[in-house]
């Protein structure tokens, strides 16, 4: 009698160990998982083309990216640098966009100019639908090499970075 108590103990103690353990591995998991890309990605509507004024952007955080008009082009930069991936703000005072990390800078249509990055601004596929742009983030493409200059111009004033 008191041996089978004992193995009814000492299974019931193993069985419970495992369960244990088993729960200890799965909130490890819970815990250390990696993390989905925060922001939307597929297609968000941003609404008429004639919205967009010439020569400005325009930023949606809610897929991370920004509408540009410039030259008769419509874009949808995505924000991320292509240097090293810091958000990318646009500069009013410069009419340029201008990565505070390191300094790139982009020109309205997201064409690099100066600074580390390896190429202008990646570009989400963009079209119409029911007349409205919709932008695709999950379709990106690389942005322009160095020395893209379709639209270039010179600065309209001062650096936001504080570099010329
Ligand atoms: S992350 Fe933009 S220049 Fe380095």
């Amino acid at each position: 009698m008191n041996l089978s108590r004992r193995r009814l103990l000492e299974t019931g103690w193993k069985i419970g160990g495992g369960l244990l353990g088993v729960i200890a591995g799965w909130t490890s998991w819970e815990l250390l998982r990696p993390l989905k890309a925060a922001g939307a990605t597929g297609k968000i509507k941003v609404g008429s083309p004639g919205n967009f004024q010439k020569d400005t952007a325009t930023y949606f955080g809610q897929g991370r990216f920004w509408v540009v008009n410039t030259s008769g082009h419509i874009f949808a930069l995505s924000q991320k640098c292509p240097h090293l991936g810091c958000r990318v703000p646009f500069c009013e005072s410069s009419g340029r966009f201008e990565c505070p990390c390191h300094g790139t800078q982009f020109d309205l249509g997201g064409e690099w100019i100066s600074g580390p990055s390896p190429r202008g601004m990646d570009q989400f596929e963009l079209s119409i639908e029911d007349g409205d742009l919709v932008v695709d983030t999950s379709k990106k493409t690389d942005g322009p090499d160095h020395g893209a200059r379709q639209f270039y111009r010179d600065p309209l004033g001062p650096s936001c970075a504080g570099n010329g």
